[in-house]
């Protein structure tokens, strides 16, 4: 399985990328170890003007809907901003959408935060976007991981919590079954 990761947060320090390395060693560990990360930092804001037929090529909205054409299957780790989906995040998929590349590649969600919700305002308004575009939303698959500052290993930047780490095997395992 050929796994792209798209992170709702560019942080440094990002918790959410924090879990995005950890699927990709618990990848590697299950026999999954082609595994890429999307660079969405450096995308325009979506602009239909800038889109379609007629547009000069733009290189990062190229080099993500090539990923995403690449890939198998495809997750989504974010945070939550204002109850809602990051800009940044609704952003590249607002690129992807035109594009036909999403298709119908099985997609899990996950969303991660600090507080107790776990980012369950952007986990349901992702769901309902991407259950739309790619019609291959792996329900079963989704997670929301809350309080997760102490499920991190800070100098490791891994999940070290083992409950967390078996749900993360669990989207593994989802996303897995819905590439067959
Ligand atoms: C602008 C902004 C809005 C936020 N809104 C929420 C929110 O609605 N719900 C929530 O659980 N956390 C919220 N947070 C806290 C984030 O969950 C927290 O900063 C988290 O660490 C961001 O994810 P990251 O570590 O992957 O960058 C917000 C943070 C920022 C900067």
């Amino acid at each position: 399985m050929n796994l792209l990761a798209i992170s709702g947060s560019l942080r440094r320090q990002s918790s959410n990328n924090v879990v995005i390395e950890t699927v990709r060693d618990l990848a590697a560990a299950a026999g999954h170890p082609t595994f890429e990360l999307a660079d969405i930092g450096a995308l325009p804001h979506f602009n239909q003007d800038l889109d379609g037929e007629d547009a000069d090529p733009i290189a990062p909205v190229e080099a993500l809907r090539a990923a995403v054409r690449r890939a198998d299957a495809l997750l989504f780790v974010s945070p939550e901003y204002a109850h809602g989906v990051p800009g940044v995040l609704r952003n590249a998929i607002e690129w992807l959408v035109s594009s036909g590349a999403l298709g119908d590649k099985p997609t899990a969600v996950i969303t991660a935060s600090p507080h107790p919700g776990g980012g369950s305002y952007a986990q349901a308004q992702l769901r309902e976007t991407l259950s739309m575009l790619t019609g291959a939303l792996v329900e079963e698959a989704c997670r929301e991981i809350d309080a997760i500052g102490p499920k991190i290993d800070r100098a490791r930047k891994r999940i070290t919590d083992e409950r967390t780490l078996e749900t993360l095997r669990t989207t593994l395992t989802g996303l897995r079954a819905a590439t067959r």
